[in-house]
């Protein structure tokens, strides 16, 4: 095969490879290079999306990680909790949990990419990896690990419980995974990467120094050198059995742009989570904006094509952190049992309030959305009247222009709302945009006035088929 000079440019609409003739128009005229991302705290739907679209496209990637996505099914059951992935089901209705494998796996003709963005936990991705060949699916040359991504330790997730114990009442609320130590080991320049994993000669020299510094910074973490003999061993092992998906997945994608491979990136978690745009410290260690598609992918930013927001109709957070428009009231408590917004392994109930369209405003200059998908509009069908944020005011009445970044200027501001009327009948299995009522119709078109950005996809209930295109 000829290699040609990298030059990426905007990504315009190609015929897609695996483009089955009912593919909606909306999904075959997605660009090259498209991608899903969350527009407010996460747990917005992403998966369901991401599910439909996979099968058309030649290359699912991953730029960062996921944090316990709980996906989607055909059979419409929701699944998973605050540490599962996504939870795909095959065409028999067989259900995979995937964490780090993307969702793309289930199709054999495509290849799954796992950016140099995302943390690698590896006894994690083995069991992901045995699931799946254990049901038939065969994962060998089919998923592509970066050798620049960063290895999750077992020992980062100790720091994790250990760092949110020291920080008592002001706890972030992690999912203790270890995501965040193991991004920070990164940002320190201590952190061990997929490739170091080939250089067993010095890996146990940067182990030991990891380790020491996680041994000095918290007294109650145990380090003996009997740990590090262990670790080592079991890594040696880890380093043979990865050496096949280990793969330069920088250049993988660029070439797979140049020859014109359809390309979805899968985002985890949220803008409104993101490190630096986020209700930061409240946030996760990585950027789920469009920006981080970029960093952790290593493709440019002229390559990104399509890049669909997915929003609920209301809003939902999980943990700390301000939430203007929170409703700690009945109509709370009706969205989160319609909307069954309770973390399914924990029980945890999620907080509820209506949709804000200051946050999803920002969210959407920062993202450049091409088009929005808004999930759970089935969940609002019983309510009379529906409440949209509109506009935020400091305590002394006077108007905030843009999306806070102090937290205590955000604690303190008033929302303003404007209220629409509901449609209350059941619309979830309506499939045509114009067979939804008209207050339907209208919540939908005010939100798209209010924001500037087209909704193309719209979630009315948790199964595959309950998506309306616009
Ligand atoms: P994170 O990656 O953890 O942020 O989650 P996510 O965005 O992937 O959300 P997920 O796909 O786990 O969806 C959350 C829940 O919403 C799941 O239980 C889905 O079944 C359900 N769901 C998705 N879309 C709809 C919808 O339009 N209506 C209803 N009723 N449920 C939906």
């Amino acid at each position: 095969r000829k290699t040609r000079p990298i030059s990426c440019s905007a990504s315009p609409p190609v015929t897609l490879q695996h483009q089955t003739t009912d593919s909606p128009t909306r999904i075959g005229s997605l660009s090259q290079v498209s991608a899903v991302l969350g527009c407010q705290w996460g747990d917005e739907g992403k998966g369901k999306l991401v599910d439909i679209l996979a099968k058309h496209f030649d290359v699912v990637a991953r730029c960062q990680i996921l944090n316990g996505s709980k996906i989607i099914p055909s059979s419409g059951l929701s699944e998973g909790g605050a540490n599962a992935g996504h939870t795909i089901y095959n065409s028999e209705g067989k259900k995979f949990a995937l964490h780090l494998v993307p969702s793309g796996i289930l199709n054999e003709e495509t290849t799954c990419v796992v950016g140099n963005g995302v943390v690698v936990h590896l006894p994690g991705f083995f069991k992901e990896i045995d699931g799946l060949e254990s049901n038939g699916v065969s994962c060998k040359g089919r998923i592509l690990v970066s050798d620049r991504a960063h290895l999750l330790f077992d020992f980062h997730q100790e720091v994790d419980g250990l760092r949110e114990a020291e920080l008592a009442k002001s706890f972030i609320g992690t999912t203790k995974r270890g995501i965040g130590p193991c991004y920070s080991s990164k940002v320190n320049r201590n952190g061990i990467r997929v490739s170091d994993l080939r250089h067993m000669d010095t890996f146990p020299h940067k182990l030991d120094l990891l380790l020491s510094d996680a041994a000095s910074r918290f007294k109650d973490f145990k380090y003996t050198p009997e740990m590090l003999r262990e670790e080592i061993e079991r890594y040696k092992r880890f380093a043979e059995r990865l050496e096949p998906f280990i793969c330069d997945t920088v250049h993988y994608m660029n070439e797979s742009i140049l020859q014109k491979k359809k390309i979805l990136v899968e985002g985890g978690q949220a803008t409104m989570l993101d490190i630096d745009f986020g209700t930061y410290p409240f946030v996760t260690s990585s950027s789920p904006s469009a920006g981080g598609i970029c960093t952790g992918l290593g493709i440019a930013p002229r390559a990104l094509g399509d890049i669909i927001g997915v929003v609920k109709a209301y809003t939902t957070r999980v943990g700390s952190g301000p939430f203007p428009t929170e409703l700690l009231d009945k109509a709370g408590d009706l969205l989160r049992f319609s909307g069954q917004e309770f973390g399914t392994t924990t029980g945890r109930p999620r907080r509820c309030g209506w949709l804000d369209i200051v946050a999803l405003k920002y969210v959407c200059q920062i993202n450049g959305f091409s088009s929005l998908n808004l999930t759970k509009l089935d969940v609002l069908s019983d309510l009379a009247e529906i409440q949209l944020g509109v506009s935020y005011k400091h305590s002394n009445g006077t108007p905030i222009n843009s999306f806070p970044a102090d937290l205590h200027v955000l604690e303190q501001s008033k929302v303003e709302y404007e209220t629409m009327p509901g449609w209350q009948i059941d619309i979830s299995s309506i499939r045509k945009y114009s067979d939804l009522p008209k207050a339907a119709r209208q919540y939908v078109e005010r939100i798209e006035e209010l924001v500037g950005v087209p909704i193309h996809y719209i979630g009315v209930g948790p199964g595959r088929d309950a998506l309306i295109y616009k």
